[in-house]
């Protein structure tokens, strides 16, 4: 595709511009959290390296960091000003990072000048990913890396739950915004169907090269009985075993672009 008919839709991620709600504060407490995210990212990179990483929806770069590890270059790609601001403070030792003003549909980089794609809790803002997907595949050399992490909405107690109604798991995105939410004009938060990404990522020239089952302990109660370390190393276990099953509520991806 056309490098200038990249122009797609805005979108934009206004709570993460509020100046009441610090997207940082909401990993206070969610180290077993963090620590599974960063278990997945490190087994999908075991062993390779890229000359140029980018790091879409980043926020405030939490995970940028740990692609410095892999890449050689790391863009962080936000549409916040608020969350870039936040980053400066957070990446000042990270040379490594520069940080953009980027819609992920609209990344106005040169086609097929990235190898590697990382976007993790950005899609529960995009009720319909396909353009994202799009630019993502434009930007990615043939052969380039597109990690994904994706809220699941098929996850194994959900679907015990639409089972017990007898219905089964939406194949289209579930809103999970509350009546309020949605009145205050909060921006899209859905969950989405693994099998629904999967094909759209293939129309958009992916093939799927690793799944991961992520966060399958995330419980409050068995965090208390057994506290986080004893989570974190039952998660290193369980996200290859439970990949095929779709059990946790987060979907991890290694994608190859074709
Ligand atoms: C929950 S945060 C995740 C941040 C980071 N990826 C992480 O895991 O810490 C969601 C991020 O997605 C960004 N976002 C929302 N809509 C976006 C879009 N259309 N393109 C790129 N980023 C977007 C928000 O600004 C926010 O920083």
């Amino acid at each position: 595709m056309a490098e200038t008919k990249a122009k797609k839709t805005v979108r934009m991620a206004d709570q993460y511009d509020d100046p009441k709600y610090n997207y940082q504060d909401y990993w206070a407490g969610r180290e077993y959290e963090h620590a599974a995210e960063e278990i997945a990212i490190k087994r999908l990179l075991r062993g390779r390296k890229f000359e140029h990483a980018v790091d879409v929806g980043g926020g405030y770069g939490r995970l940028s960091k740990l692609l410095t590890k892999y890449a050689q270059k790391v863009t962080l790609a936000e549409p916040s000003q608020q969350q870039l601001d936040i980053a400066k403070i957070y990446l000042k030792d990270t040379s490594k990072v520069e940080q953009k003003l980027l819609q992920a549909a609209d990344l106005k980089m040169k086609n097929g000048s990235i190898d590697l794609v990382l976007v993790v809790r950005v899609l529960h803002h995009l009720p319909n990913p396909k353009p994202e997907f799009t630019e993502i595949a434009r930007v990615l050399k043939p052969g380039g890396t597109f990690i994904l992490e994706f809220a699941n909405d098929a996850h194994f107690l959900n679907r015990v739950r639409y089972a017990v109604k007898g219905k089964k798991v939406p194949k289209m995105p579930v809103d999970i915004r509350s009546k309020a939410n949605i009145k205050a004009g909060e921006i899209p938060f859905v969950n989405h169907h693994p099998k629904t990404i999967v094909k759209m990522l293939q129309d958009a020239g992916f093939e799927v090269e690793a799944v991961l089952s992520g966060s399958n302990l995330r419980s409050p109660t068995l965090k208390r009985i057994f506290g986080k370390n004893i989570l974190i190393n039952l998660e290193k276990v369980l996200q290859p075993m439970f990949a095929s099953l779709y059990f946790g509520p987060s979907v991890w991806l290694r994608l190859r672009k074709k």
